[in-house]
């Protein structure tokens, strides 16, 4: 494939690092010799020899986030062999180990709670032992953010290899999306078109092979924009992870990383705010995951790069969708390789002047302009060209209003059909308003949605389920519509709430609402009827009662204790809800990013 040409590195094997290694204050004691031959110690003891240890070459980690736990990232346990090769042959030594796993599908009650958990621990290691440099494993949704804060944080020479996207999944002739399949598969059963073995059959058809969801969720999103971001190699993102090209990547990426180490080729170099700019324009060009600002933002914020979600609607909302993949088109991970992967997308946003900052610098010493230029697509239905889009102005909305402070609005997955039932006028993204149903959390929502009393005109509220609520912030603001509507055809009712929802999902939800419901937000204060309106152009969202209403009901409230979630049920659960800021901010740790680039200081 075509993007393979674009990993070769720049720099003599064996030439002298710019800087002295990191390692040398571990492997390289002539001050104390006894403290060396401590260090090394144990590492003679699965094979390694004193020589190798103290050859002065760089020391790479391998941080390893597949595992019997973690199945969509699994495969980086044969991918990281190539990955050691590639290290070894470029004249450095690897050493694996474990980060904190992540599962999406599996972890309770969020994965998302262990986004800077995984953050905290892989900063630990690589902070703690003897790293040069470190290639990141990443693929599952926040396996991949939680790498790049911890790269950013440390930052020592550091690149990402995606797992890459699972195959195609298919029933019955048609294309079957990971994680988007669920969705379907629960609205037909709600309808009473299928039964629950069928459930099973239809959502286990869109996970067919080793791999990250094969739809554009937060997992392909988050890779992309790594990639965008340049903390990994041109081109290797969208390779599926099955592909003989994938575990080609792994053995490039390998290489690479010895000579960034050799380079000084370090993040802050990489992560600038121009290389963030790039990669809010990506993000809307693939219709990237709405969890993309989440992780975006932190990722900045470890950095010390500001960021923030008035840029994501300045810099990406007037920006075309190009690829059709699901849940924004059609199509699923194999086309959109074959089809020529980011580096396709970025050329086509470059021929139009489109892509902020073309000489923003990438891992592989080049500028993402040059690795993107005449990459063009042979697929142009896959990747349409920027002057005939799937849609004009796909970025994320920044709304503000009296329910919130601050959340986002995906408008590229407003279907036809909800643009005629809820906007003032279809033809323009513009206003609607209506009563609201509110939830508080997935429980009461599972429970009641078919009892609830509404109808073809009801905006559905999820609360209770941001970082504080359900700690970690629940993917669950999508919302179906109740049974009875939907056996009428009526699908897309409008959703808010104060959580998040799967990037594989199509719902047009306003979501990540900040503050939430349990922060104090005027979430906690709606009742079920309340009128809310939604003004698109205006960027704000208004509960329709008066001020001394809400004056009254918010004294209510606080008078009965305030807005309260489940308790905390682990040590980590705690310390993560006294610890962490809202979605708006990234939901970073609130004294972590201080600690900004520790290597150098
Ligand atoms: Fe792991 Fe989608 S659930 S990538
Ligand atoms: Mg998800």
């Amino acid at each position: 494939a075509q993007a393979l040409n674009d990993s070769s590195t720049t720099v003599p094997q064996n030439a002298t690092p710019k800087k002295p290694l990191r390692s040398a204050a571990w492997f390289d004691r002539p001050d104390d010799r006894t403290q060396q031959t401590l260090y090394i110690e144990r590492y003679l003891n699965y094979g390694m020899t004193k020589e190798e240890l103290l050859s002065g070459k760089p020391i790479i980690g391998i941080a390893q986030s597949g595992s019997d736990l973690a199945p969509c990232n699994k495969h980086h346990q044969v991918l990281a062999k190539r990955v050691r090769e590639g290290i070894r042959s470029a004249g450095g030594i690897a050493f694996e180990f474990p980060t904190h796993p992540i599962q999406e599908t599996i972890r309770r009650p969020t994965a998302t709670l262990d986004r800077n958990l995984a953050y905290l621990s892989l900063v630990e290691l690589l902070y703690a032992y003897p790293f040069d440099g470190v290639v990141l494993l990443t693929g599952c949704d926040k396996t991949t953010p939680a790498c790049l804060m911890a790269a950013a944080t440390m930052n020592i020479p550091a690149i990402c290899l995606n797992v890459g996207p699972m195959l195609n999944g298919w029933a019955k002739g048609e294309r079957m999306g990971a994680g988007g399949v669920v969705w379907q598969a629960r609205e037909l059963h709600a309808a009473g078109l299928i039964d629950d073995d069928q459930v099973a059959d239809m959502v286990t058809s869109g996970t067919p092979s080793a791999g990250h969801c094969n739809t554009m969720g937060t997992a392909s999103t988050m890779n992309a924009l790594a990639e965008a971001l340049g903390m990994a190699l041109p081109g290797s993102a969208a390779i599926p992870a099955v592909y003989r090209e994938r575990a080609q990547m792994a053995y490039r990426t390998g290489e690479r990383i010895v000579d960034m180490v050799r380079e000084d080729l370090k993040p802050s170099d990489i992560m600038t705010r121009e290389a963030f700019e790039n990669a809010i324009v990506s993000s809307t060009a693939i219709g990237g995951s709405t969890n993309a600002p989440i992780h975006l933002n932190a990722i900045a914020k470890h950095i010390g790069v500001p960021l923030d979600l008035d840029d994501w609607d300045r810099i990406g909302f007037e920006v075309p969708l190009l690829l059709n993949m699901m849940p924004a088109g059609d199509f699923l991970g194999e086309e959109y390789y074959r089809a020529g992967g980011l580096p396709a997308i970025l050329a086509e946003l470059l021929e139009a002047n489109a892509l902020p900052h073309p000489a923003a610098i990438t891992a592989n010493g080049r500028s993402i302009g040059d690795n993107a230029r005449g990459k063009k697509t042979w697929d142009t239905n896959m990747i349409r060209p920027f002057s005939d889009p799937m849609k004009l102005n796909a970025g994320f909305l920044h709304l503000k209003g009296t329910l919130f402070d601050s959340a986002i609005m995906k408008t590229s997955v407003i279907s036809p059909a909800f643009r005629q039932a809820f906007l003032e006028n279809p033809d323009d993204l513009n206003a609607f308003e209506g009563k609201v149903a509110v939830f508080d959390g997935p429980e009461d929502y599972h429970k009641n949605v078919d009892k609830a009393s509404i109808d073809e005109r009801t905006i559905l509220v999820m609360r209770g389920v941001g970082p504080l609520g359900y700690p970690g912030a629940a993917e669950v603001v999508n919302m179906r519509a109740p049974g009875h509507l939907l056996k009428r055809g009526v699908s897309d009712l409008p959703c808010i709430g104060d959580g998040r929802q799967s990037g594989t999902s199509g719902s047009p939800s306003i979501l990540n609402a900040t503050p939430e419901a349990a922060d104090g937000g005027n979430l906690a204060l709606l009742k079920n009827g309340d009128v809310v309106r939604v003004d698109l152009n205006k960027r704000r969202v208004d509960i329709l009662i008066s001020d001394k209403e809400l004056a009254d009901r918010r004294k209510e409230l606080e008078a009965s204790g305030g807005y309260r979630g489940p308790p905390s049920h682990t040590p980590w659960q705690d310390i993560f809800r006294r610890e962490v800021g809202g979605l708006s901010e990234g939901m970073v740790l609130k004294g972590a990013p201080q600690f900004q680039r520790v290597a150098q200081t």
